[in-house]
C-alpha cells in the first residue's frame, strides 16, 4: 500500500483481496457495497453482505493472521483506509483486560469459521508466512495474557479489600509557611493487604482507575477525612484544621457523590470548610462544562476544592478563572526545579515559574501550596515566592493520625459499601 493512499474503489465484480493473504488494512465503506465468501467445496460460499458505514477485512490486521475470507466489490465501491498501524497504536493503548477480550473472542470466531468448512486442516489459523508469529503486541502474546489475568486478580482483590474496609488513610501535614503551623492534612489512601502489607497507591491506583473502582476509593477518603476532621476540630488547638481528600473529576460531575459529601459532614459534624477535595486539573479540563456546574455547588456548600499537581498536566491557566476552586497545589516536578542555590535563586527557571504562578494565584484569590517540600531552605525560598502553605517529606511523611483524645482510632475506618 501506498503511504499516502487514503481510500481505494474498486469496479463492479472487483476482488478486494483473497481469503488467506496476507491483510495490511481495514476497510471502511464509503459507497457501493461488497461480498464476503469462502470457498467450500469448489464453491464459493457468500458469508455477508457489507454495505455504506460498515467496516470488513479487520480481523487480519488485529492479530496478523491471514484473510479469513475473500473480498469482492459488488458495484463500484469506494472505501476508506484503515491501515495496520494506526489500528494496532491503538491496540497497543487499550486496557490489556480488553486487548486480551478482542483476542479471545476474535480466536473463538476463527475456530468456529473453522469448523464449518469441509477442508478444516487445525482449528488454530496461523499467520501465512510467518513474519509476524509471536509479534509481541499481537492479542494473543502471552505477557500480555499474564498481564491481563494480573490486572483481573488484582481488581478482585482491591474489590474485595474496600468492601472489607482494607483502604486506610495515612495523613500528611500542610504547613503554613509564615509560622509554620500545622494547617490541615492530606489523606493518601494506604492499602493495608492481609499478606502483602500497608501497600502504597502505586501499587492499586493503576488498577482502581482502570477498573472504575477508584471512585469508591474517592467515597472512603471523603468519609475518612470528615471523621479525622471533626476530631482534630474537636481537639485544642485544632479549630481551623480541614482535611483533604483526593477525588476524580467523575466524582466532582457526580450530583450522587456531592450527596455523598454532604452526608459524611453531616454524620461527622463537620463544617464544610473542614474538607477540601483535590483533583487534578487535566480531568477537570476534560468534564469541563459539567465540572463547573457543580463547582458551584461545592462552592455553595462551603467546602474547599484544590486543584492538584499543576504545573505537571497541561497547566490551562483559562480555566482557572473560570472555575470556583480555592486552591492551587504547585506539584513536585516544579518544586523541584526551584534551585536552592543563593547565586541562582533569583534567576532560576523554576523559581520564575513558581513566582508567576504565585502572581496569578494572587489576582485569582487562590490559595497556593507548594508539595514534595524537602528541606528547611526549600521551604523558606517557597515562602519567599509567594507560597501560603508546604507540604513535604521535610514537614513530615504520611502518616497515621494521633488524635489528641487517643482512644486507639488512629487510622479512621474506610467507609464500607
Ligand atoms: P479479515 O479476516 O481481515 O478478512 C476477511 C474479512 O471478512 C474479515 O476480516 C471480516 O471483516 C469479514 N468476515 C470474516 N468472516 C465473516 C463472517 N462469517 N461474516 C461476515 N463477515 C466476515
Ligand atoms: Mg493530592
Amino acid at each position: 500500500m501506498q503511504k499516502t493512499e487514503i481510500r481505494r474503489t474498486f469496479p463492479p465484480g472487483a476482488k478486494i483481496f483473497n481469503e488467506g493473504a496476507p491483510g495490511d488494512c481495514a476497510y471502511i465503506i464509503e459507497s457501493g457495497e461488497i461480498e464476503i465468501s469462502i470457498r467450500r467445496d469448489d464453491r464459493d460460499l457468500v458469508l455477508a453482505r457489507r454495505g455504506v458505514g460498515e467496516i470488513f477485512g479487520e480481523m487480519a490486521i488485529i492479530d496478523a493472521a491471514p484473510r479469513s475470507a475473500s473480498a469482492r466489490a459488488v458495484v463500484e465501491t469506494t472505501m476508506l483506509l484503515l491501515t495496520e498501524a494506526q489500528l494496532q497504536n491503538r491496540m497497543k493503548h487499550l486496557d490489556p483486560v480488553l486487548r486480551m477480550v478482542l483476542g479471545v473472542v476474535l480466536e473463538r470466531f476463527r475456530a468456529s469459521m473453522q469448523s464449518m468448512r469441509s477442508d478444516a486442516p487445525a482449528a488454530k489459523t496461523a499467520p501465512s508466512d510467518g513474519a509476524d508469529a509471536g509479534d509481541e503486541d499481537g492479542p494473543q502474546d502471552e505477557n500480555l495474557f499474564s498481564a491481563a489475568i494480573q490486572q483481573v486478580e488484582l481488581e478482585q482483590e482491591l474489590r474485595r479489600g474496600i468492601a472489607d474496609g482494607q483502604i486506610v488513610f495515612f495523613y500528611q501535614p500542610l504547613i503554613d509557611s509564615d509560622d509554620q503551623r500545622v494547617m490541615g492534612y492530606e489523606a493518601l489512601a494506604r492499602w493495608n493487604h492481609p499478606e502483602r502489607g500497608m501497600l502504597p497507591p502505586g501499587a492499586f491506583i493503576q488498577v482502581a482507575e482502570a477498573s472504575g473502582l477508584v471512585r469508591q476509593i474517592s467515597r472512603c477518603a471523603v468519609e475518612a477525612a470528615c471523621r479525622a476532621a471533626a476530631r482534630l476540630r474537636a481537639a485544642p488547638d485544632g479549630a481551623h484544621l480541614f482535611i483533604s481528600a483526593n477525588v476524580t473529576a467523575e466524582d466532582i460531575c457526580d450530583p450522587a457523590f456531592f450527596d455523598h459529601v454532604a452526608l459524611c459532614l453531616e454524620l461527622a459534624g463537620l463544617a464544610p470548610d473542614g474538607l477540601f477535595l483535590e483533583l487534578t486539573e487535566t480531568t477537570l479540563i476534560e468534564n469541563a462544562d459539567q465540572a463547573l456546574e457543580m463547582l458551584g455547588r461545592y462552592r455553595a456548600l462551603g467546602v474547599g476544592v484544590s486543584i492538584d499537581d499543576f504545573g505537571a498536566g497541561y497547566s490551562n491557566f483559562g480555566y482557572l478563572a473560570r472555575y470556583p476552586v480555592q486552591c492551587l497545589k504547585i506539584d513536585k516536578s516544579v518544586v523541584d526545579q526551584v534551585s536552592c542555590d543563593a547565586a541562582v535563586r533569583d534567576d532560576c527557571k523554576g523559581g520564575k515559574l513558581v513566582r508567576i504562578i504565585a502572581t496569578m494565584a494572587e489576582v485569582l484569590g487562590l490559595k497556593i501550596v507548594a508539595e514534595g517540600v524537602e528541606t528547611a531552605e526549600q521551604a523558606l525560598i517557597l515562602r519567599d515566592l509567594g507560597c501560603h502553605q508546604l507540604q513535604g517529606y521535610h514537614f513530615g511523611k504520611p502518616a497515621p493520625l494521633v488524635f489528641a483524645d487517643l482512644d486507639g482510632d488512629s487510622a479512621p475506618a474506610a467507609v464500607s459499601r
